[in-house]
């Protein structure tokens, strides 16, 4: 290395030592008759002083240097005269004189400020910064998660190589794997009208490793799914993919929990506290109104259905003889006397956004309640409700509906709650929970078909599957999610290990045998080969990257991420098919938009398109068998069926 340093390692006990240093120029300040630089890298900063006994040409290289251009620096290290040492600065007790300056290379104006002040807070359009994401990254702010990043890869390598995990790539260009998403396909250009999917998981890999005895198996497994984007989703995303053989369901918890312990402290030096708690599925939703629950502040849910049993208020009776539920969320006074009416509105086009009809509300007076349920409550529903009111001012939120909506909208109120009044929450802490005992099947609302809760491997309980066929919505599966502070950061299960099990799962879902065998029959043989009983887990990468590393969104911890639309800014991916790209694949377009999604390519464009690979295509590949291959892709394109 030509460098003796980088930019953040120089110390006074360095003093007096030759030094040549690499860098960018962060910042330059002429004063006169001295030139001072901010020099810095990955590392950090280091103050360089060029004075006229550098000479001239140091001096006028000095002199002409920019913002962001590379130079290559030789010179003596000193220490700061008292009075301009820096605490901010790790280097902040010495600076460098240079004796000899030179540019490697010279940089544009960059079009956005590169210190950290300007990344904070949305202070810079963020796709400017991703186009130029490769600025963006000299901003230590920025780069500090991608360390977080490699500082957990490197932790879980270590740990579960010395428990006996192998890591094993599994393909990209693959078939379906339903995890719940629309498939991202890849056309093959052999076999026109037929396409890959890249993997939604590696899931039936993992598994067919099992299969081949491989045991202990771990990846850092990229996986895509086409799904509509959130904060915490991208459409290209990275696992942490582990499956096990011969173990039970508190074998795994317990692996990962040690693995999370020591990846914790390992990238960040921060103690966990394991076992992690865990909590049931219906008690996750009967208490906070989620399955990935925040237990860092309180306000929990409460059960109503016993105090409305008999109830007259049309709403919640309505609800209650449909089979659902009445949940109440009591806001204490203190927090209460900042909700106003208007605030309580907003917090019903909350319930509402999750699915709630209304929301119903009461506040304890002096003299009993005040509000729009008030006067509809029976005297013992009001005596009911007044034992669990300590003080005047409480406000009991209210809503009757199917369970899960009950739960989950004032679940949703509660959330909103934490960020818009100042509850009491622990910022710092670490709350991991194990959600278990998930069903393993829920019922559609509107269509009334049976949907798998995770995926279609997931092992129902022995004791439930006598359920499968008669009452789906009762069996209990071997299923478990890892939640940290409200984030779902992984989920994973015990997988069904025999064949006749797996038919049975898959009828319940609704696929003919036909169905199944087409779309997994592979999967079904190799189950048929004598399969240990398995079961694993995927954690989401990013996500818990993000939590540790106290990043905003999913896009700061990954190097070169989509914009919130699934667009690269960067590279402008994606991009509109090359000139013949398309005939080679054998594909016609019927729709084309522009980046903003409007449409570019009407009607008569595309029967001209149509025209010529038909034309290119004519030997082997006649009108109805094209009609045929574009319906394919479409086909392969969307969730078949049971996989939303
Ligand atoms: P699941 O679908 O729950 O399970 O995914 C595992 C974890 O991956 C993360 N995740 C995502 N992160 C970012 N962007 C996305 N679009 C995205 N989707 C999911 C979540 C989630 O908990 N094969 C099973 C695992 C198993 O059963 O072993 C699976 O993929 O943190």
């Amino acid at each position: 290395m030509r460098r003796t340093h980088t930019c953040g390692a120089l110390r006074a006990d360095h003093q007096g030592e030759a030094v040549l240093l690499q860098g960018w120029v962060h910042r330059r300040r002429d004063l006169g008759g001295l030139i001072f630089l901010d020099l810095r890298d990955r590392d950090g900063m280091t103050q360089v002083v060029v004075e006229p006994a550098a000479g001239d040409a140091a001096f006028a290289t000095a002199s002409s240097l920019r913002n962001e251009w590379v130079v290559e620096i030789e010179g003596a290290v000193r220490l700061r005269p008292e009075g301009q040492r820096s605490d901010r600065l790790a280097t902040g007790d010495v600076e460098v004189v240079a004796g000899r300056v030179a540019v490697l290379s010279e940089a544009r104006t960059p079009p956005f400020p590169l210190d950290d002040a300007a990344g904070k807070a949305g202070a810079v359009n963020e796709d400017l910064r991703l186009r130029h994401r490769y600025l963006d990254l000299r901003r230590p702010d920025a780069m500090a998660p991608l360390l977080v990043r490699h500082a957990v890869i490197r932790e879980i390598w270590r740990y579960l190589d010395e428990h006996g995990f192998v890591q094993v790539e599994t393909p990209l260009l693959t078939r379906s794997t339903p995890e719940g998403a629309r498939d991202y396909v890849v056309p093959a250009r052999g076999q026109p009208g037929h396409v890959y999917a890249l993997p939604q998981s590696p899931q039936l890999f993992k598994q067919m490793l099992m299969m081949g005895g491989v045991d202990r198996y771990f990846q850092v497994a990229r996986c895509f799914r086409d799904e509509d984007l959130r904060a915490d989703r991208q459409p290209d995303f990275t696992q942490l993919d582990i499956e096990m053989a011969f173990v039970e369901q508190d074998d795994v918890l317990a692996l990962n929990e040690g693995l999370m312990a020591a990846v914790v402290h390992g990238a960040t030096g921060r103690g966990v506290a394991t076992p992690f708690p865990r909590i049931g599925y219906r008690e996750a939703l009967d208490r906070f109104g989620s399955d990935k629950p925040d237990v860092r502040f309180g306000l929990e849910l409460t059960v109503l259905d016993e105090l409305f049993a008999a109830t007259q208020v049309r709403a919640f009776r309505s609800a209650l003889d449909a089979g659902g539920a009445v949940r109440g969320l009591r806001v204490p006074a203190e927090l209460a006397a900042h909700l106003s009416r208007k605030a309580i509105e907003g917090l019903e086009a909350v319930a509402k956004r999750h699915g709630a009809a209304g929301l119903a509300w009461l506040r304890r007076t002096e003299d009993g309640f005040g509000g729009p349920l008030a006067k509809a409550l029976s005297p013992d529903e009001q005596a009911g409700l007044l034992a669990a009111s300590p003080d005047v001012g409480d406000l009991w939120l209210v809503v009757a509906d199917r369970w899960v909506t009950a739960c989950t909208a004032l679940g949703a109120v509660r959330l909103h709650l934490r960020d818009t009044l100042e509850v009491p929450c622990d910022a710092q802490a670490l709350a991991f929970l194990w959600v278990v005992d998930f069903p393993l099947l829920e019922q559609d609302a509107d269509t009334g078909a049976w949907t798998y809760m995770h995926h279609p491997f997931t092992r129902p309980r022995d004791e439930d599957l006598a359920w499968l066929e008669s009452d789906p919505g009762r069996v209990r599966a071997w299923a478990y999610d890892l939640v940290l502070n409200g984030s779902e950061i992984g989920g994973g299960s015990l997988r069904i290990h025999r064949e006749d099990v797996q038919h049975r799962m898959f009828a319940a879902l609704g696929f003919t045998a036909e169905e199944a065998r087409r779309r997994f029959g592979f999967f079904l043989d190799a189950l048929a080969y004598g399969t240990p009983p398995h079961g694993g887990i995927a954690w989401g990468l990013d996500r818990l990257v993000m939590l540790l590393a106290g990043a905003r969104s999913l896009r700061d911890v990954i190097a070169f991420p989509k914009n919130q639309r699934g667009f690269d800014p960067l590279t402008d991916a994606p991009a509109a098919a090359e000139p013949g790209q398309l005939e080679e694949l054998g594909l016609t377009l019927l729709r084309q938009t522009d980046a903003a999604g409007e449409p570019t390519l009407g009607e008569g464009a595309n029967a001209e398109g149509a025209r010529r690979v038909a034309d290119a295509t004519e030997p082997t590949l006649g009108e109805g068998a094209n009609a045929e291959g574009v319906r394919r892709v479409s086909f392969a394109g969307e969730a078949g069926e049971g996989d939303t």
